[in-house]
Formats: C-alpha cells, sequence, structure tokens
C-alpha cells in the first residue's frame, strides 16, 4: 500500500442554498495523474478550488503526507507545493514570459546602494532553461505573455510550476478553446509530468483526452464521487453511464 500524498476527507461546501460539495473523500497517490470529470456543475472546479486556496471549505479536512493542513489562501497552497493551471490562467499578459515566471517569488539581488532590486538576468536565464526543460520552443524570455498563443501560455504556466518543484499541479480545463495541437501538447505536458515526480489532477470534459494521460479517472456528480477506477478497469462508456 503507497500512503496518499493528498487526503480529502468528508469536504462539504454550500453557496447560499447551494450544497456545492456533499462529503467527498479522495485519497491521491504520489505520482499520479488522475482526471476528474464531471457534468457543468458537478463541482469539480469547487472541490479543486478548496485544495489551490482560492476557497475553503465549510466541512472536511485535508491531510498532507498524512499531516493535517490549514490551506487559508493560494499562498498557503503554493507553499505546500500545489499549483494550479486555470482554463485562463494567471498569467499578466502585458509582462514578459520572465517576469511572469516569477510573479510573487522574484529572486533579489542587492544593488549599489544595497537595496535588494529584482536579478532580471536570473529570471531571464532561469525561464529559459525552465521552459526547454518542459520542451517549448520559444523564441526569447522577453517575449510578452499576451503575444503568445493559448497552448504556449499553458505550457509557460507548467514550466513555472516545474520550476517551482510542485508536488501537485492541478489543471482545471486547461485544453479548452486550444487548437488541435496545441492540446495534444497540453496532453503531452500532463504525461510527462509523471516522469518528473510531480502529481497531476486534470480536469476535462473530454474523456478520450482522461483516457490518453490519466492513471485514473474520478467522476463527479451532483457534489458526489461517483466513480473512481483505474483506466485500465473502466471504459469511456462506464464513466458516461452514471455522470
Ligand atoms: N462562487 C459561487 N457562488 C455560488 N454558487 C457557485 C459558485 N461556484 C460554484 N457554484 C455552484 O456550485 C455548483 C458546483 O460548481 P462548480 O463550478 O464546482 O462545477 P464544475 O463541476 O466545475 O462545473 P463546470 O464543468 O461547468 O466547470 C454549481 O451548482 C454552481 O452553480
Ligand atoms: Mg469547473
Amino acid at each position: 500500500m503507497i500512503a496518499p500524498i493528498i487526503s480529502i476527507r468528508n469536504m462539504h461546501k454550500w453557496y447560499s442554498g447551494v450544497h456545492a460539495l456533499r462529503g467527498v473523500s479522495l485519497d491521491i497517490n504520489p505520482n499520479e495523474a488522475l482526471g476528474l470529470i464531471g457534468d457543468n456543475g458537478a463541482g469539480k472546479s469547487t472541490l479543486i478550488n478548496i485544495l489551490s486556496g482560492a476557497q475553503t471549505a465549510d466541512e472536511g479536512e485535508i491531510e498532507i503526507d498524512g499531516a493535517l493542513v490549514n490551506i487559508r489562501n493560494p499562498r498557503d497552497a503554493m507553499d505546500l507545493g500545489i499549483e494550479t493551471i486555470y482554463q485562463y490562467n494567471s498569467m499578466v499578459p502585458t509582462m514578459s514570459i520572465a517576469r511572469n515566471m516569477f510573479i510573487g517569488r522574484e529572486p533579489l539581488k542587492v544593488s549599489l546602494f544595497g537595496i535588494g532590486i529584482m536579478d532580471q538576468q536570473k529570471m531571464r536565464d532561469d525561464s529559459v532553461k525552465a521552459i526547454a526543460d518542459v520542451n517549448l520552443h520559444l523564441r526569447s524570455p522577453d517575449a510578452l505573455v499576451g503575444e503568445l498563443s493559448g497552448g504556449q501560455r499553458q505550457g509557460v504556466a507548467i514550466a513555472r510550476a516545474m520550476h517551482f518543484r510542485s508536488r501537485l499541479m492541478i489543471l482545471d480545463e486547461p485544453t479548452n478553446h486550444l487548437s488541435v495541437k496545441e492540446t495534444a501538447k497540453v496532453i503531452g505536458f500532463v504525461q510527462s509530468l509523471k516522469n518528473q515526480n510531480v502529481t497531476s489532477i486534470f480536469i476535462s470534459h473530454n474523456m478520450h483526452h482522461v483516457f490518453e494521460c490519466c492513471d485514473r479517472v474520478v467522476a463527479m456528480a451532483r457534489g458526489k464521487i461517483v466513480l473512481d477506477k483505474r483506466i485500465e478497469d473502466t471504459s469511456i462508456e462506464e464513466v458516461h453511464e452514471v455522470l
């Protein structure tokens, strides 16, 4: 038996009248790529927003490596090694790739006057390396993120998460509005995370994508988990039936 890296226990969330999570419990194993599937409003984003600190649960607990944690905000999640990539990811289009790579975690160097200033060269060098590490080919770290395609932006976000050695990478519909080719690239990223000891949760409406890059599929419906199986033990048809 491998110990899970994250355990979610009996999670509940209410939005005024809506009971969005109705007692969700889930263990996520190290190096696993977990596909999270479910119809609109099933509670997928709510669940992962609680893990990423964007929202807080009304009931339930989260353990990381067997220890109870309190994720109050995105900073807490980042400090625990949880990184989230959204459909429209959290990058600033008017800033360069290098600046975006280090938002909130800028390396400093001491200036002539003894003041800590951003180490621009280090940010450029490190981002070139981080981007090459995920097999993304971009011309220059100085290019503005706003000039990149959707797939390239997701690539930079993934490179950033890899650079800061995230342990859990959450991807909430990262392929929405991407071309077929860009989607294939993002799927490739998810597949490569495993080789780099990163555990991932991949949310998608596309069952084929989940079956292509995940080890396990968890289906949610109306705030509950209704199926949890290894990919080799289930089929697209079976998952469809429970939704
Ligand atoms: N900020 C919010 N305020 C009020 N209700 C919300 C909020 N966020 C989500 N909900 C409700 O909670 C339920 C679960 O929503 P959630 O966004 O988690 O679903 P989802 O599975 O991610 O759906 P989708 O596939 O459409 O992204 C829905 O009924 C939704 O309307
Ligand atoms: Mg959602």
